[in-house]
């Protein structure tokens, strides 16, 4: 049965994606047309189409609590204690995430009716805010341990000079040592483009909950713009699995 579930939701995964970009470009458009008064019925027609993919979406987001449990699970056994623990608790806060947002559509088709709708879509926040900071954290850690890996690299480290020496305007900025650590960032990000990727997409997500829990209240049109690009890079990693980061 498990199995069943978790094979099911892995292949609406792509449908998935599909319609959050959809849903996030329709964002986007209606807040870039909000000024243009001749545009009403686009809009409205905009708004239709925004509310039926986020509906579609909650459909096929039915097994994905039993997925996010598997997957913690799995993180559990990696053998990188740190990595292991943020991957553990992001799948958690994911799987909680999407119980209380199960809950909100069951609410709202009128399944179930005891249910404060808010306080569980509030709730549905907070789980998915906690569970990209734990995979921001995951992001920040695998970077840190790859520029230290690159920064004992002899081949790197000539590059580094070389970069240094080039720019002269740099070697009397302020900090050269900062100029040093963004170079050596850059360079990292550039030769993993999984963890770049995965940082990207996070850092995007991560506007979504700020937004909705009050605690950073960025426009609609960031949230449309951010959702979009975290969404198209979940296309491509799903299209593309070596773009993905592992574990
Ligand atoms: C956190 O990372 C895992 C593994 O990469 C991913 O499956 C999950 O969707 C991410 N969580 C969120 C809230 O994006």
């Amino acid at each position: 049965m498990m199995d069943a579930v978790v094979k099911f939701t892995s292949q609406s995964q792509g449908r998935d994606r599909v319609f959050r970009a959809t849903q996030y470009a329709c964002a986007l458009s209606i807040y870039l047309l909000r000024n243009k008064p001749d545009r009403k019925d686009l809009v409205a027609r905009l708004k239709s189409l925004e509310n039926n993919m986020s509906a579609g979406r909650k459909l096929l987001r039915l097994g994905n609590a039993a997925n996010s449990i598997v997957a913690a699970k799995q993180t559990m056994q990696l053998s990188d204690r740190l990595l292991s623990l943020c991957l553990t608790v992001a799948n958690i806060n994911r799987a909680l995430y999407f119980i209380c947002d199960n809950a909100v559509w069951a609410r709202n088709v009128g399944l179930i009716r005891s249910i404060d709708k808010e306080r569980w879509s509030i709730n549905a926040s907070r789980y998915y805010l906690f569970s990209l900071v734990m995979n921001l954290t995951r992001d920040l850690y695998v970077i840190l341990q790859l520029m230290q890996k690159k920064g004992r690299d002899n081949r790197f480290k000539s590059r580094m000079n070389q970069h240094l020496s080039d720019c002269p305007e740099v070697a009397e900025a302020v900090i050269p040592e900062l100029d040093a650590l963004i170079f050596l960032l850059l360079e990292t990000l550039r030769s993993e483009p999984t963890v770049a990727l995965d940082t990207v997409k996070n850092i995007c997500d991560l506007f979504i909950p700020l937004d909705r829990l009050g605690i950073y209240k960025s426009s609609a049109g960031v949230v449309g713009f951010c959702g979009l690009i975290s969404s198209l890079i979940g296309i491509l990693t799903l299209a593309r699995p070596t773009l993905r980061i592992k574990p």
